[in-house]
């Protein structure tokens, strides 16, 4: 079932969703070779903090972090870790969720640290623009499948493997809620898209084979053939004429 929010609980999902905004945008500026992914959890958590958000994803089936931080062949669900120092050319996708008073908010970026390769930087801009794609098609009335397909031919056109395993959703009084977003699928097909609904798209491709396996964490997935991945992902509802970005500052 889709739970479509009226516009008063469209307003109570912002301040979540602007935290999430806000931290991924200071993330961004704040990432260095020579740090470790930890010291960007503990960043994350506190920008959260002094806005009064509450991390989503700590707790959420036992995951043991604020932020998930997916280094090169990582696709999602990195866990920070101490000993994980960032170097030269590394691709870091950082995926975060905050909740404020009954709504969650979810996002992600992917950046490059110091110089990275130019398959490395083509990745990262053609996810960044499937997603653009993908939101171009949200408007009442469209299928969830022109926002699939058009995500998914985006990035097979420009070259890149779809990961098919993980999927957006809809959010908002829950991290996740129907429907499920695959960054795959056939234009005309789907639920359609109505006023009110509130979705989170992500688009995970990788430079190489989009195979993936879980590592013994049981959280981390990575390319089976080691290829570099990226993550893009914007908490959106649906609005009269298209869709509002709600995870925009
Ligand atoms: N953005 C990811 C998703 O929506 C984050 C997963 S939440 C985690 O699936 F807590 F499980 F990491
Ligand atoms: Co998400």
């Amino acid at each position: 079932m889709i739970d479509l929010k009226t516009a008063d609980e469209i307003k109570n999902m912002r301040p979540a969703c602007r935290a999430v905004a806000v931290t991924l945008r200071k993330l961004r500026e704040y990432v260095k070779v020579g740090m470790t992914t930890m010291d960007l959890d503990r960043f994350a958590a506190g920008c959260l903090r002094d806005m009064k958000a509450k991390p989503a994803f700590l707790g959420y089936h036992g995951y043991p972090a604020t932020l998930c931080v997916s280094v090169n062949d990582e696709i999602i669900h990195g866990i920070p870790n101490a000993k994980r120092v960032l170097r030269d050319g590394d691709v870091v996708s950082m995926d975060m969720g905050a909740y404020v008073d009954g709504f969650y908010g979810d996002a992600a970026v992917t950046v490059g640290v110091g110089r990275v390769s130019g398959g490395a930087a083509r990745l990262m801009e053609v996810t960044e623009r499937s997603l653009e794609e993908g939101l171009k098609r949200v408007k009442p009335g469209a299928r969830l499948g022109d926002v699939s397909s058009a995500i998914g031919e985006y990035a097979e056109a420009n070259g890149m493997g779809v990961i098919q395993e993980f999927t957006g959703h809809g959010v908002g009084r829950k991290l996740h809620e129907d429907p499920s977003i695959p960054n795959y699928g056939m234009p005309g097909t789907g639920p359609v898209l109505k006023v009110g609904m509130t979705l989170a798209i992500e688009p995970m491709l990788s430079l190489g084979d989009p195979d993936l396996v879980v590592l013994k964490d049981g959280w981390t997935a990575v390319t089976e053939d080691g290829s570099l991945s990226a993550h893009f992902e914007h908490s959106v509802a649906v609005t009269k004429d298209g869709c509002e970005i709600l995870t925009k500052e």
